[in-house]
């Protein structure tokens, strides 16, 4: 799994997908550049969110909000108070961590042990094997469970109470080490406020101390009755989002799973008061569809459901995906009750009502919220495609099996040889095929070595251009997943590709 997502880093590198921002400059933690391919593999996936999300729902519509907004946002969100993590530092190491994470981590780890206990008695009982009856009754796997669910309720409950000292004794008591020294050293549990303050204005002394956005969705709240009023919207419904957040993250890591600036993928939905758990539900299955419509393995999905709640959310639940480093927290969806437009009510003095002539009522709508990282999603789309596959020929080829509707480029058009007019007919293909369709020209190398390269770039199709092309206006199209080659005339070629990036067959 390491290995797998050290590959995946390098491979993002490599492929023109991902850089380390201001790198000749040694980098920056946690704050990454899209590259060539990375930026149109972040735009696709985004329009895939924005057209099952806006397109297809008649009571969706879109918002742009800026990043910089009134401070006393903040306040009313309750950001200022309460957007904060439990660090702790290992005195010797000087390292900082979340101590939360720390718990998890180690909960993480008897899990993992509990589960290579199961794959083993698996290959030992082969087809006999009864998997419930075994993690249930085996002293070891119900001892590694016992201790990780013990370890994660006891840091729930401190964290619930705010009890940060007990946070730490159970670090200590659990003999967490610190990862970089293995010291058991550290100092007391303190709360660290994310966001990132700034300063609008032109001199120091009349500046005003304003905050980065950590999240989209407050943009949302604030122009909830602008959007309800100026397009008649009636509840339910709802308004989506994309755009950049920043947290100053105490520990960032894992590349793009953690970063400082990120960008979220937001939609808050308003309903009834009284109807929020109908529409939760609603959301929680219609995400997961979403994301199992992009054929990642349904194995490779699965909810938990927060027993912590934030303090706007009366039900949370994340969809966790099968990372290169375990399952994590990819998307969100919280029942955020009536926290965040009273709290704008109350704060801006300015009413956030809805009349709803239905029941002839005035009341504050209750929200339920989906909210999805995007380059979270594009870790999980990058780390699933990336394979390594071995040949029938005994050798192995790199591929980034992507799924053809967010594939950077659709096709990468090839002249066979590099004379006899075949340059010109490739030329003349990607000049038609350009108006709809992201699609390169490529003359370099043998054409062995332009389908491994198209393979790894994750290009899902492959036309080469030949002598008998002149004569019947065919080429070869070769498929990036199955590696097999048909011909078909140019005509045809359009129309492949139209049908591989289908909305309605990928979303339907
Ligand atoms: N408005 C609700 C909200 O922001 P969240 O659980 O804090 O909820 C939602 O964030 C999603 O944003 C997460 O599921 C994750 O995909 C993404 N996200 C959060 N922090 C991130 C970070 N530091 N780097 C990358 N993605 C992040």
């Amino acid at each position: 799994m390491e290995d797998h997502f050290k590959k995946v880093v390098s491979h993002s590198k490599e492929y023109g997908y991902i850089f380390q921002s201001s790198e000749i400059y040694d980098g920056l933690s946690a704050v990454y550049d899209y590259a060539q391919n990375g930026v149109e593999l972040k735009k696709n996936i985004r329009e895939y969110w924005w057209r099952s999300m806006v397109y297809m729902h008649q009571n969706i519509v879109g918002l742009d909000a800026a990043i910089l907004m009134h401070p006393t946002t903040w306040k009313a969100s309750g950001h200022v108070d309460a957007f904060s993590d439990p660090l702790i530092d290992n005195k010797d190491s000087k390292k900082r961590y979340r101590a939360d994470v720390l718990v998890e981590d180690y909960a993480e780890k008897l899990n993992i042990k509990a589960q290579k206990e199961v794959a083993k008695a698996k290959k030992r009982f082969g087809e006999s094997f009864d998997e419930a009856q075994f993690v249930s009754t085996n002293p070891r796997v119900v001892k590694y469970l016992a201790d990780k669910e013990a370890a994660l309720k006891r840091l729930n409950t401190s964290l619930e109470k705010e009890d940060l000292a007990d946070v730490k004794a159970l670090i200590e008591e659990l003999g967490i080490a610190c990862p970089e020294s293995g010291s058991k050293n550290w100092t007391d549990v303190k709360q660290f406020n994310l966001m990132f303050g700034t300063k609008l204005g032109a001199s120091a002394e009349s500046a005003t101390d304003l905050y980065l956005r950590p999240e989209t969705a407050q943009g949302i709240f604030v122009n909830f009755l602008n959007v309800q009023k100026s397009g008649r919207m009636k509840i339910p419904f709802g308004i989506a989002q994309t755009g950049k957040a920043f947290r100053n993250e105490i520990v960032a890591r894992q590349f793009i799973f953690r970063m400082r600036e990120f960008e979220q993928m937001e939609m808050q939905f308003f309903v009834r008061p009284g109807e929020e758990m109908k529409w939760y539900n609603y959301w929680k299955e219609t995400r997961l569809n979403w994301h199992l419509s992009l054929g990642m393995g349904d194995e490779n999905y699965r909810f938990h459901d927060h027993e912590k709640l934030a303090h706007y959310a009366n039900a949370a639940a994340d969809i966790e995906f099968n990372f290169p480093f375990g399952f994590k927290e990819l998307e969100g969806i919280h029942s955020r009750t009536d926290f965040d437009l009273k709290a704008h009510e109350e704060f801006s003095g300015k009413k956030l009502k809805f009349f709803d002539p239905e029941i002839n009522e005035n009341y504050t709508p209750y929200v339920v919220e989906t909210s999805i990282g995007l380059d979270r999603m594009f870790l999980a789309v990058l780390s699933h495609s990336l394979q390594e596959e071995s040949l029938e020929d005994g050798s192995t080829r790199t591929v980034l099996k992507l799924p053809s509707i967010l594939a950077p480029v659709k096709a990468a058009i090839f002249p066979l040889v590099k004379k006899d007019g075949l340059q010109e007919i490739a030329h003349d293909i990607v000049e038609t095929l350009k108006w709809d369709y992201n699609v390169i020209y490529d003359e370099k190398d043998a054409v062995g070595r332009r389908y491994r390269r198209q393979d790894a770039a994750g290009t899902p199709f492959c036309i080469t251009v030949d002598h008998q092309t002149k004569e019947d206006q065919t080429v070869t199209i070769r498929y990036r997943d199955t590696m097999k080659q048909e011909r078909i005339a140019i005509s045809e070629i359009s129309e492949k590709l139209k049908i591989s990036i289908s909305y309605k067959d990928w979303l339907s």
